[in-house]
């Protein structure tokens, strides 16, 4: 059985004492969760955060990294940084990244394998636009995100691994796409997986659904057969919301 990994993505979002408040709220009401909890938060962020999640069950993820570990790279942070104060995860490839910051297949493949070499554990965004939907090509769309971002990453890697499928139109919407939508396309998505490396592997990847999850349906969603749990953006800024998130099913 594969667990639930409910992950927060803060984006350009919280200061340092907002971050502080926040965990000092949240980690209580998390504490006795068996699901696995991840703040993926702005680089400011990270080190405070690292230090007042000690002690703690939740996993501190970045944003985004370059994969170079270092050299002439004004503005940009290597995953050798991030792993170096002690970031766990990294989201690689956020539907924004690629949108406003000309993210490509190619750049999200570099960073996978560089974020497995420096032993940071990716979570890798895939989604389609509301026009690619329209014009009935999602599936398409998708397995075709995913094989460019796994060209050359090893079976051995994939545990290491978690996938997001994240519908472009339902990110910060307010719409969200049907549990039945979310749960075919993320089988097609394991299909996929399962092509390159076999079933067995590709039931053991944790993809989760993101786009507009709220407490009001993290669980039907996150009930679905395929569904691994959420990438969470908005509704993972308020410690109450998120926590309810994270306990869906209590
Ligand atoms: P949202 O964002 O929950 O605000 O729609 C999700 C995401 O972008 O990861």
């Amino acid at each position: 059985m594969r667990k639930k990994v409910i992950a927060g993505n803060w984006k350009m979002n919280m200061l340092p004492n907002e971050a502080i408040n926040f965990i000092e709220e949240f980690a209580p009401l998390v504490k006795d969760t068996k699901h696995e909890v991840i703040l993926c938060v702005p680089y400011t962020n990270l080190f405070y955060c690292l230090l007042n999640i000690q002690g703690t069950n939740i996993k501190i993820g970045a944003q985004n990294m370059h994969w170079e570990e270092s050299g002439a790279y004004t503005g940009e942070v290597s995953g050798q940084m991030l792993k170096s104060i002690g970031v766990e995860y990294v989201i690689i490839g956020h539907s924004e990244r690629r949108q406003y910051f000309a993210e490509t297949d190619e750049t999200v493949n570099k960073k996978i394998k560089s974020a497995l070499n420096v032993g940071l554990k990716p979570i890798v965004c895939v989604g389609e636009t509301l026009e690619q939907r329209e014009k009935g090509i999602t599936e398409q769309v998708i397995t075709n995100q995913v094989e460019k971002a796994f060209e050359g990453i090893e079976t051995t890697d994939l545990e290491k691994i978690i996938i997001a499928y994240e519908p472009i139109w339902a990110i910060g919407t307010g719409k969200t796409a049907t549990k039945e939508d979310a749960n075919n396309t993320i089988m097609q998505i394991r299909k996929k997986l399962a092509e390159k490396y076999g079933q067995n592997e590709a039931n053991g990847v944790i993809i989760q659904y993101g786009g507009s999850v709220k407490s009001s349906n993290a669980k039907e969603l996150f009930e679905m057969s395929d569904i691994d749990g959420g990438l969470v953006g908005g509704a993972s800024l308020k410690a109450e919301e998120f926590s309810k998130i994270v306990k869906f099913d209590e």
